[in-house]
């Protein structure tokens, strides 16, 4: 993508992604409507669904050529990234909203024929903006964020990740999870990936593991993520394919290896 074409665009995302947030703040407290969606613990809010109806309509009349790849129901069934697409979470942290008021996130990847381009990723309560531009930086408001540590002890490691994959779940062997966070100095769960990838490349967590996450769940950490010096597979070492759900393992190089060859059994794919 062009970097002039890149900075209106991000300018423009950022503007919406504010306004987004400040709309959110304003209506918290009001009565909204919440529906279980996968399974009981699945939640959204008529907050979410018009959260993303705002940059659904926005993004339309704007830039009426990119699409929309969303968690809500107003984006579009892509079968391929070609073209600039916007992959977005209205709100990441469902439960953490209904439950906290607080520690929820709006996610915004912009991608350009499968290659991140900016990422977004808005604290709402916090007021706190975390945003990168491919090969220019990641940022937590207007600080620019230091390159992440190449060199850390796996034993002083801390780790994002759910405790349901170290329940007896379908998708990983919980002994080898049970083994893995017994081994690093800590694990946390705060209930939104997007969040949580922010923290990794803020340095304040060391990595972020999940076995099955949505493209809009993600989209926007990769590229922050990135930016640090970051990588991010699915638990095979593979690259992220944004057009299906993911495992997904987000540190640096050498965690990714050791945790790849050593702590992860699948059950299956
Ligand atoms: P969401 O709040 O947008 O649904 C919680 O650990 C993290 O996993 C959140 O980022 C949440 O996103 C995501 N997630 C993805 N699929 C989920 C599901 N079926 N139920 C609950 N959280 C889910
Ligand atoms: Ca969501």
């Amino acid at each position: 993508m062009n970097t002039e074409i890149r900075e209106e665009i991000f300018k423009q995302a950022k503007k919406w992604v504010l306004e987004a947030g400040e709309t959110i703040r304003t209506k918290i407290n009001e009565p909204y409507e919440i529906d279980v969606k996968s399974n009981a613990n699945d939640l959204v809010t008529t907050l979410d669904k018009d959260t993303e109806f705002f940059f659904a309509t926005n993004i339309k009349s704007v830039y009426p050529d990119h699409h929309l790849l969303s968690e809500e129901g107003y984006g579009e069934d892509l079968t391929t990234l070609d073209g600039t697409v916007w992959i977005i979470d209205p709100i990441d942290g469902t439960m953490n909203f209904v439950h906290q008021k607080k520690h929820f996130a709006i996610s915004i990847g912009i991608y350009q024929d499968g290659i991140g381009e900016i990422g977004l990723i808005y604290d709402v309560m916090a007021d706190v903006l975390y945003h990168a531009k491919k090969n220019e930086g990641a940022y937590k408001n207007n600080a620019k964020l230091a390159p992440l540590n190449q060199n850390l002890k796996f034993e002083e490691v801390i780790f994002g990740l759910n405790h349901f994959w170290l329940c007896e779940n379908r998708l990983v062997d919980e002994h080898s999870m049970q083994k893995f966070v017994k081994k690093i100095r800590g694990a946390r769960t705060y209930g939104s990936a997007a969040l949580e990838l922010a923290y990794v490349a803020e340095g304040i967590m060391d990595g972020y593991l999940s076995m099955s996450l949505s493209a809009w769940d993600v989209a926007a950490g990769i590229v922050i993520v990135n930016e640090v010096g970051g990588i991010t597979s699915n638990i095979d070492g593979e690259q992220i394919n944004m057009l299906k759900k993911n495992s997904i393992l987000t540190c640096n190089a050498a965690i990714q290896r050791n945790i790849i060859d050593n702590y992860l059994i699948k059950k299956r794919k």
